[in-house]
């Protein structure tokens, strides 16, 4: 019998309507459309507005998209695996959320938290269960709401940051395609330099973590661009060779978008060409979870079936890794 393999079959994805221009931020912190644009390549971002909105608000639209492209129902998915910053409650995962949103009646669900690189964990974590043939439809969404924890009076973490979910359908193939490779990584020691300090059993909520901020993202900015840039190449780099791939057998990079200072050194490292590289960081900021789904979706049209696909990511905890999929349609 031939291996089986994951393949994405279908993607899809929404950004809320509310446009956050750098120009608006000029109005909000001590910044400039320079200062931004060189350092970080982002123009503007997407902001959910509207009381009681969430997460799981971005994922229903993301996720009924893709059902009706792929031509299948809600009752036809065995597992969700949301992965999010941002769930709409500390618990229960926003997975069963969704699930009960969408009618996914036969589907159990998890959320996983990896930051930055949550998508790719969750491609990776769902695609064990399509390879070891236990399910036929496992549904990965990466989407977050990061409005919801920044402080638009720190510059250092409000000018990068956005809304946004997008989604993917695994589904099992014998012919090759999907998913190939993965190489995850983690290193808590990180942890304190991208974190949100309070919320969590550590530091429940009081009025002096409120007061302090403390439920907000803090990031020691450069400390996490050294470690993302050489990480995101790094890992990038080894799933090449571990699969004796160059730059010229990649139709495209698909990488975390942070910043474009790291995007590019991760495509010089593994010899790409700019035209490779997919980029949509000017539009929307960094969506967290939602990065990765966002440029699949967007590019979907471009892809070609048995395109070689490269996606990396960098993020908080810390968290990094990258994986190799031939296109499937
Ligand atoms: O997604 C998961 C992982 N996250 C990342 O990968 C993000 C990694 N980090 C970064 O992308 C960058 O570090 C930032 C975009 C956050 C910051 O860029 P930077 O080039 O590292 O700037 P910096 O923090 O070293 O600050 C340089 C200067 C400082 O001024 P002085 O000390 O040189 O006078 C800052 O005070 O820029 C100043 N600055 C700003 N100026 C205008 C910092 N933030 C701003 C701002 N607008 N928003």
């Amino acid at each position: 019998m031939s291996k089986i393999t994951a393949a994405i079959t279908a993607v899809n994805g929404y950004v809320p309507d509310y446009v956050l221009t750098n120009h608006e931020l000029e109005t909000m912190v001590d910044t400039n459309d320079e200062w931004i644009t060189t350092r970080t390549g982002i123009k503007e971002r997407r902001i959910l507005k509207g009381e009681g909105l969430a997460t799981s608000d971005m994922a229903v639209p993301a996720v009924e998209g893709l059902l009706k492209k792929r031509g299948i129902t809600a009752e036809e998915i065995d597992l969700i695996i949301f992965c999010t910053t941002t769930p709409d409650m500390p618990f229960p995962a926003t997975a069963n959320v969704l699930a009960h949103k969408i009618g996914a009646k036969n589907a159990w669900g998890y959320d996983l938290q990896a930051a930055c690189s949550g998508f790719i964990f969750g491609l990776t974590t769902g695609a064990q269960f399509i390879e070891t043939g236990k399910h036929k439809k496992v549904l990965v969404v990466g989407g977050d709401k990061m409005s919801s924890i920044i402080n638009y009076e720190d510059r250092a973490t409000c000018i990068i940051f956005g809304d946004g979910c997008g989604c993917a359908l695994l589904e099992p193939n014998t012919e090759g395609y999907g998913i190939l490779d993965t190489v995850m990584k983690s290193d808590g020691a990180g942890a304190q330099l991208l974190f949100q300090k309070a919320g969590g059993s550590m530091h429940p909520a009081t009025h002096a973590t409120v007061d302090a901020k403390e439920h907000f993202a803090y990031q020691e900015g450069q400390a996490v661009f050294k470690f993302a840039v050489t990480n995101m190449a790094d890992v990038a780099a080894e799933v090449l060779e571990r699969n004796k791939l160059t730059g010229d057998d990649i139709a495209w990079l698909v990488p975390h978008q942070a910043n474009k200072r790291i995007i590019d050194a991760t495509a010089n490292r593994i010899g790409l060409t700019p035209e490779k590289v997919i980029v949509n960081i000017e539009r929307y900021g960094n969506t967290t979870n939602g990065t990765i789904p966002l440029c699949l979706w967007e590019w979907e049209s471009k892809f070609k079936k048995g395109d070689n696909l490269i996606l990396a990511a960098f993020g908080g905890g810390f968290t990094w890794g990258s994986i190799y999929l031939k296109w499937a349609y």
